[in-house]
C-alpha cells in the first residue's frame, strides 16, 4: 500500500469552508456534545415547526431506535426547491446531458418547481397519498428527479429501482414495499442502446398477484412502441395536461420516511433500507457542502445513477438542498467516445466531479491521450466512491485527470449510512492514495477484532460506528428485527458496517473490503446468496457457490462454482446459458465472470460449504488453503484446484 502523502495546499486551506484547525475543533465538538452540534447544524434546512429535541438514539441489545429532530416538521421538496425560488428561481438547478451529445437541457429552480408540482398532481390524481410507496424505474432523465421530488412533496415514499435490474428483481422490489404505483419510461437509452423499461415493468407486474399495481405512469423517452394497458397505464405527458403546476408541500415529521432503497446483504433477499426526512436531508446537504467544498455558483457533477444511494444523496437531495447546479448524465463514459466524461466537463464547465474507481480503471486502460486532448481547466475537485480505490488508479486520476491540481476526496459510505462517513475534507485533511482518511463530523469509527474487542492505535479489524449520526437508516422496511439482527447483533452496542478496515499510525482509515458474503462488482453491491439462488433455479444446476475474486477493472469479479444435476454434462454452451440465465434472473450487473463446473463442493462433515477454500482457489492462491482436515471429502479440493478458472 502506498504511504505517499499529498498535503493540503495553501490555496485550498484558505479557500475551503473548513481548514485543519476548524476540522479538529468541529469534530471534537461533534463528539463531545452531539446535541449542541447537531442542534446548531440542523438549522441549515427550513423547518415548518422547529425541533426542540435533537438526538434520541439507542443502540441496545434487543432494541434499536434512531430519532433525530423528532418533534420538527419539514418537507424535503420544499427544501430542495421552494425555499430557493425567491433568491435563485432563474438559476439552473439541473443540467441534463443526454446519451447523445447533441441532447442537453438546463432546468431552472422555477422550472423544477413547475415540473415537480405537475408530477405531484398527476400522482395525487392516481390516489398517491402520504405514506404510500411508489416504485420508480426510470433512466437518467430529469423526470427521475421530478418523480422523486414529487413523492417527497406529497409525503409518499419513493423506492427507486436501478434500470439495469431484471423484471424478476423489479417484481420483488414492487411487492416488497407494496407499491401500487410504478413510474417508468417507454425505453431507456444508454451508449446508443435501448433498454426496454416498460416491457420489463409489464413482465414484472405479470409475476405479481392480480391487482397488485393500480397505476403505471410512462414517460416518453424514445417514443418507442410499447403496450399500454387501458385503465392502468398512462403516458405522463397526457396526464400532465389535466393538472396545474401548483401543489402544496405536505408537512412531514422529521422521522417520516422519505425513501426506501433496496440493497444486497449477506443473506436472504435484498433489504429495503429506509431513510427518514429531517436527519437525512441535514446530513446529505452538510456533507455535500463540506466534502466537495461546494461554493455558490459551482457546477457539480456526480456520475452515479439515481438508482443507487449515491444518486439519491449526491445528485439530488444534497446538492438541491444547497441550491446547487447538479449535472445529470444519461449515458456511459465510453460513448460516443472514450473522452465523453471530459468532453462533458468542458461543455458544461464542471468544477466538481465525483465518480467510481471502476470507471477510472477502465478509462486508464485507454491511456492518457483521450483525457489530455480535453481541457478540464474548470475542474477543481475530484471525488471517488463505491469501492476501495487502488493507489495506482488514484495517482492516475490525480495526475492525468486533475493535472495535479485537484485534491481527491475518497469518500467511504454505504446505502445504510445515507451520506459520507469517512473522507478527507479538501482544505483540512492531507490525502494518502487509497485511504478514505478521517471521519466526518459526528462519526465515531471503531475497529474491533473478531470477538468484538475494540482495538486501539494502529490496527486492523472490522469497522463499526459507535454512535448514531443524522443520516443513518432507521430500519429495514417492514422488518425491524432484521435491521437489529443485520447491523447490531454481531457487535452489540455498535453499528457493524460489514467492512474490514485498517487504521494507520496517523489515525487514517483504509477500507479493505467486505468481510461478509457481499461482493462489490464495479461499485455495485451483490449478495453471493442472490446469485447462488438464481443459479440453482436453473433446471440443470444442482448446487452453486459464489465468491468474489480480484478483478482488474471491476474491483471484484463474480466466480461461481456449479455442480450439475445427475446426467448433465459441462459444456461451453451451458456456461453461456448460465450467464444469460443469471442476467435474466437478476440483471446484467450480476453476470458471473467465471464459472467452474465442479463434481462436488468442499463441505464440512456437517454439510457447510467451506467458502474460505473456494475464495482461495478463485483468487488462484491455493497454496495457502489452511486447515482442510475438517472436510468431508478432501479429494474434492484437488479437482477444484486442477480445474480452476482464474490462472495468473
Ligand atoms: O464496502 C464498502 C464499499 O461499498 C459498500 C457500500 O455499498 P453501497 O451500499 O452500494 O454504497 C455505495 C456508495 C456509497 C461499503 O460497505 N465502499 C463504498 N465506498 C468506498 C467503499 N470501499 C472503500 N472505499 C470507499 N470510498
Amino acid at each position: 500500500m502506498s504511504e505517499k502523502v499529498y498535503p493540503v495546499s495553501k490555496e485550498w486551506a484558505e479557500r475551503a469552508h473548513i481548514d485543519k484547525a476548524l476540522y479538529e475543533k468541529m469534530y471534537q465538538a461533534s463528539i463531545d456534545d452531539p446535541e449542541s452540534f447537531w442542534g446548531e447544524h440542523g438549522k441549515r434546512i427550513d423547518w415548518f415547526t422547529p425541533y426542540t429535541k435533537v438526538k434520541n438514539t439507542l443502540y441496545g441489545k434487543d432494541e434499536v431506535s434512531i430519532r433525530w429532530f423528532e418533534d420538527g416538521t419539514t418537507n424535503a421538496a420544499h427544501n430542495c426547491i421552494d425555499r430557493h425560488l425567491e433568491t435563485r428561481g432563474d438559476q439552473v438547478a439541473i443540467i441534463w446531458e443526454g446519451d447523445d451529445p447533441s441532447e442537453s437541457q438546463k432546468i431552472t429552480y422555477r422550472e423544477l418547481h413547475d415540473h415537480v408540482c405537475r408530477w405531484a398532481n398527476v400522482l395525487r390524481n392516481r390516489n398517491v397519498e402520504k405514506g404510500d410507496r411508489v416504485t420508480i424505474y426510470l433512466p437518467m432523465i430529469p423526470e427521475a428527479a421530478y418523480a422523486m421530488l414529487a413523492c417527497a412533496r406529497l409525503g409518499a415514499i419513493h423506492s427507486v429501482v436501478f434500470g439495469g435490474f431484471s423484471p424478476d428483481s423489479l417484481a420483488g422490489r414492487i411487492e416488497g414495499c407494496g407499491s401500487k404505483t410504478v413510474i417508468t419510461a417507454d425505453e431507456g437509452l444508454r451508449g446508443g442502446r435501448k433498454v426496454p423499461l416498460k416491457a420489463n415493468v409489464d413482465a414484472a407486474i405479470a409475476r405479481l398477484p392480480e391487482g397488485a399495481v393500480d397505476h403505471v405512469v410512462v414517460v416518453k423517452r424514445t417514443g418507442g412502441d410499447v403496450a399500454m394497458e387501458p385503465g392502468r397505464d398512462v403516458y405522463y405527458n397526457e396526464a400532465a395536461e389535466m393538472v396545474t403546476a401548483d401543489c402544496p408541500c405536505e408537512e412531514m415529521n422529521a422521522e417520516d420516511p422519505l425513501f426506501i432503497l433496496y440493497t444486497s446483504g449477506s443473506t436472504g433477499s435484498p433489504k429495503g433500507v429506509l431513510h427518514s426526512t429531517g436527519g437525512y436531508l441535514v446530513y446529505a446537504a452538510m456533507t455535500h457542502q463540506y466534502v466537495f467544498d461546494y461554493h455558490e455558483g459551482d457546477i457539480y457533477w456526480c456520475t452515479a445513477d439515481v438508482g443507487w444511494v449515491t444518486g439519491h444523496s449526491y445528485i439530488l437531495y444534497g446538492p438541491l438542498a444547497n441550491g446547487a447546479t447538479t449535472l445529470m448524465f444519461e449515458g456511459v463514459p465510453t460513448y460516443p467516445s472514450i473522452s465523453r466524461f471530459w468532453d462533458v466537463v468542458d461543455k458544461h464547465q464542471v468544477n466538481i466531479f465525483y465518480t467510481a474507481p471502476t470507471a477510472i480503471r477502465s478509462l486508464m486502460g485507454a491511456g492518457e491521450e483521450p483525457v489530455k486532448k480535453t481541457s478540464r481547466k474548470s475542474l477543481r475537485l475530484l471525488g471517488s466512491v463505491g469501492e476501495p480505490i487502488n493507489p495506482e488508479a488514484w495517482e492516475w486520476y490525480y495526475k492525468v485527470v486533475g493535472d495535479e491540481r485537484c485534491p481527491i476526496v475518497d469518500t467511504w459510505w454505504q446505502t445504510e449510512t445515507g451520506g459520507i462517513l469517512i473522507t478527507p475534507l479538501p482544505g483540512a485533511i492531507a490525502q494518502k492514495p487509497g485511504s478514505a482518511t478521517l471521519p466526518f463530523f459526528g462519526v465515531k469509527p471503531v475497529i474491533v477484532d473478531a470477538e468484538g474487542k475494540e482495538l486501539a492505535g494502529a490496527c486492523e479489524g472490522n469497522l463499526c460506528i459507535a454512535d448514531s449520526w443524522p443520516g443513518q437508516m432507521r430500519t429495514v422496511f417492514g422488518d425491524h428485527e432484521r435491521f437489529i439482527q443485520t447491523y447490531f447483533s454481531t457487535y452489540p452496542g455498535k453499528y457493524f458496517t460489514g467492512d474490514g478496515c485498517r487504521r494507520d499510525a496517523d489515525g487514517y482509515y483504509w477500507i479493505t473490503g467486505r468481510v461478509d458474503d457481499v461482493i462489490n462488482v464495479s461499485g455495485h453491491r451483490m449478495g453471493t446468496a442472490e446469485v447462488e439462488s438464481a443459479l440453482v433455479a436453473h433446471p440443470k444446476v444442482s448446487e452453486a457457490a459464489v465468491v468474489g475474486y480480484p478483478h482488474d477493472i471491476k474491483g471484484q469479479g463474480i466466480y461461481a462454482y456449479v455442480t450439475l444435476m445427475a446426467g448433465e454434462e459441462p459444456s461451453e454452451a451451458l456456461r453461456k446459458e448460465l450467464v444469460t440465465w443469471v442476467r435474466k434472473e437478476i440483471g446484467p450487473i450480476a453476470s458471473p465472470d467465471l464459472i467452474q463446473f465442479a463434481p462436488g463442493l468442499p463441505k464440512t462433515r456437517s454439510g457447510k460449504i467451506m467458502r474460505r477454500i473456494l475464495r482461495k482457489i478463485a483468487e488462484d492462491e491455493f497454496g495457502a488453503l489452511g486447515d482442510t482436515s475438517t472436510l468431508a471429502e478432501p479429494a474434492v479440493v484437488d479437482d477444484l484446484i486442477e480445474n480452476r478458472q482464474n490462472r495468473h
